[in-house]
């Protein structure tokens, strides 16, 4: 063995050819830490120095190549300060340039996964072949960040400009073939022939039959592109990129102007090019969410994980009551992740509609090339549409989707329960009734929680598992099971009116009445909101959501909280209401609808509306974009700050990717929590003091008061 440390190995197999594996030990798939790139660059130091290596391959110990850098690292990394930064990035990239510069021909086998950090020590070595089952890319710029160990250097020197401004600032991963294609690896073979493949490759370079040397002067010299061509190159490039990443996600424009400067230039000044444009990035607060987003999906999937276990249950049978749009919903969703699904309702009507619309969403995957023929029948068949209760006494779970009036769902429990086995969980997917309310009706109130799904139920990633005060472990640990298995990212939550999103979400809409009762144009509002980030405004919002339904909802929420949600006013939803404006699903509600080529709602501007909520508004006002957020965020995040004070939702991060997955909180803010931090958590205290006269709303909780006073912050 000329070399064993904890990650890599390097072992001679004759004819003067090494194997460098990387089997990165006590883990299940190799990651770039800095231990391992320390060992990398040990183990190619042992290399360098035995002259009889003659050339090099790299394999993987594990199912995957490499999955990237250490996220969990970043922070701290980062941390250190612009300066720090660069120079850090620099000393890295010493690692993988001697590599490239080791004497004798390298040749790396990609086997599987092989992303960030993966892709750029590949594209060190002079030769790239990969399995069939190998999959590559640049997702770096999905962190607010670039590929900085070289990766933005190399790629244009290995597959040009335009592919690689695709690969880096796109950030999608890549199929073998497709890499092939673009010529960022140089063979696919089938797996089991991959490591030969490799040994093959490096002895026709070793040979002479591959020109080796002329391969690796193309990578340590400038890209070999007149002025004219670059410039042509990426101007264009630059209209597309910024166009793609809008203005709230700066890392691809970064990495593009990056790419520009580094490309004129030699390998080494172009790194430091590289280093000096990562650190920009890494220290934009978007980078900041970014990583905080993906750290705290895995924490929130890491708590599914262990709830998980502690079931005991296996959901083979589920059954939903009600074929509306959710009840419809859970069903194609449970049937499309292979669970067998009974949908019950009291109308044949909507049994037809809840099967025709699983029907369509099927039909959609055909036509993508997702799903053959042959496997639609075999999900639509996984639905069994009934009006009676038949065999309701083989199912695991019932899932709960009737109309939001508790009496309703009571009778319905009252109906259903003597039908069912001992163990059944019933679960709810009740917007915002609480579920120990709910609960009261049962005999085995410990079989009962809350499913909380949301529209459309096969887009959105939530589902909200509350935890009524009798709801047992292994409910809410089942429940969680079977939200995982279909294929959403479950969230345990404490019961209260709304839970936890709907419960934080309200308040947001009365900010928003509240500014319109006060002379605020909703047109402005929206536009100022989806400039903040949010996918749309709240007035769309609400149309989307149903004003019907939001109305009801908001009822439930100020019978609730009544210190804070009851109002004596009429809101402008209200006065829509009563003008038959029910928001999308009829067509007209703060805007009109109308179906667009694809038969997609188009919304269009309704000049009657202004008309209709005049008896409800003070003349129009103008409010700054400040005046605007301020207004909408503060009484979402002290509502946020009270879920967490009453251990609603159990952790910041819990409560931050709820809202991202739930109602599509922007990503690149990271979610209420990291917004206060973002904005200091003293100034966001200022900015609900100075709007304290609109209500208790606008009261900054005590956890706020209590962060702000000791300096402290959500996260780090
Ligand atoms: N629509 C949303 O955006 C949304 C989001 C999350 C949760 N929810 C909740 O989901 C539930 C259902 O909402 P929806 O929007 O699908 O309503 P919906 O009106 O579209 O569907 C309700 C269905 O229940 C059926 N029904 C009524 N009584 C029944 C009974 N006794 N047995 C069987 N079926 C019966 C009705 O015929 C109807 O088909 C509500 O509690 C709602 O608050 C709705």
């Amino acid at each position: 063995m000329l070399y064993s440390g904890p990650a890599f190995s390097a072992a001679a197999l004759g004819d003067g050819i090494v194997e460098l594996k990387f089997d990165l030990a006590g883990e299940s798939v190799n990651k770039l830490n800095q231990a391992a790139l320390r060992d990398f660059d040990a183990a190619t130091q042992a290399i360098a120095k035995d002259a009889s290596v003659k050339g090099v391959i790299v394999t993987s110990g594990k199912p995957v190549f490499i999955v990237g850098a250490d996220i969990t690292e970043f922070g701290g990394m980062f941390a250190a300060g612009e300066e720090a930064l660069v120079k850090g990035l620099i000393e890295t990239n010493k690692t993988l340039c001697r590599f490239e510069d080791l004497p004798v021909p390298t040749v790396v086998a990609i086997n599987g996964v092989c992303l960030g950090g993966g892709l750029e020590l590949a594209l060190a070595a002079d030769y790239r072949v990969a399995s069939t089952a190998a999959s590559m890319g640049f997702p770096e710029v999905k962190l607010g960040i670039f590929p900085g160990f070289g990766g933005s250097v190399r790629m244009p020197r290995v597959i040009g400009i335009d592919n690689a401004v695709e690969w880096i600032c796109a950030g999608a991963d890549k199929k073998a073939d497709a890499a092939l294609k673009d010529g960022a690896v140089d063979a696919v073979v089938a797996p089991e022939q991959l490591r030969d493949a490799a040994i093959a490759m490096v002895k026709q370079a070793i040979a002479g039959k591959l020109d080796w040397k002329a391969r690796r002067a193309e990578k340590l010299a400038p890209v070999k592109l007149n002025k004219i061509e670059q410039t042509m190159a990426f101007n264009s490039s630059m209209a597309v990129v910024g166009a793609q990443a809008g203005p709230n996600y700066p890392a691809p424009m970064l990495a593009l102007k990056n790419m520009q400067e580094g490309v004129a230039l030699p390998r080494d000044a172009a790194l430091e090019v590289e280093a000096k444009y990562f650190a920009k990035a890494a220290l934009t607060p978007q980078a900041n969410a970014l990583i905080g987003v993906f750290l705290a999906d895995q924490g929130v999937k890491k708590a599914a994980g262990a709830w998980e276990k502690k079931s005991k249950k296996e959901i083979k049978q589920a059954a939903v009551l009600g074929a509306g749009i959710m009840g419809g919903g859970i069903a194609y969703q449970s049937a499309f992740k292979g669970t067998p699904i009974v949908m019950k309702d009291i109308r044949d009507d909507a049994l037809a509609l809840g099967m025709n619309e699983a029907g369509k969403l099927l039909s959609k995957q055909v036509e993508k090339g997702r799903m053959t023929p042959a496997k639609m029948s075999e999900t639509l068949a996984r639905i069994r549409p009934t009006l009676n209760y038949g065999d309701f006494g083989t199912v695991d779970i019932i899932i709960e989707a009737v109309v939001e009036n508790p009496k309703v769902k009571k009778a319905v429990f009252a109906e259903v329960e003597p039908l069912l086995r001992e163990d059944t969980i019933i679960a709810s997917n009740t917007s915002t009734i609480s579920i120990s309310h709910l609960a009261e009706s049962l005999k085995r109130p410990q079989n009962f929680v809350g499913m909380h799904f949301f529209n459309p139920v096969n887009m959105m990633p939530l589902v909200e598992v509350i935890r009524g005060k009798q709801s047992s472990d292994e409910a809410v640990a089942a429940t969680v099971k079977l939200a995982s298995k279909m294929g959403k990212t479950p969230i345990v939550v404490n019961d209260c009116p709304g839970f936890f999103v709907n419960r934080v979400l309200f308040p947001y809409f009365d900010g928003f009445h509240m500014l319109l009762r006060d002379g605020a144009d909703f047109l402005a509002i929206d536009k100022v909101m989806e400039k903040f980030g949010w996918p749309m405004g709240p007035a769309y919002l609400l149309d989307v959501v149903g004003m019907d339904t939001a109305v009801h909802a908001g009822d439930v929420m100020a019978a609730g909280f009544p210190d804070r949600m009851a109002k004596d006013w009429k809101n402008t939803t209200q006065v829509l209401v009563e003008n038959q404006r029910f928001g999308q699903k009829n067509g007209k509600g703060y805007y009109v609808y109308a179906p667009d080529k694809k038969g997609k709602p188009k919304k269009t501007v309704d000049p009657t509306v202004s008309e209709l909520i005049k008896g409800v508004v003070a003349a129009r006002k103008e409010f700054t974009p400040e005046e605007i957020i301020a207004r909408c965020m503060v009484p979402m995040v002290n509502e946020v700050a009270r879920c967490l004070e009453e251990k609603i939702v159990a952790s910041p991060y819990e409560a931050d990717m709820a809202l991202l997955y739930g109602i599509g909180f922007p990503p690149f803010r990271g979610g209420a929590c990291r917004y206060v931090d973002q904005t200091g958590v003293a100034n966001f205290v200022a900015m609900a003091d100075k709007l304290a006269p609109l209500g208790k709303l606008y009261e900054a909780p005590k956890l706020l008061r209590d962060m702000a006073a000791a300096g402290k912050k959500f996260f780090g």
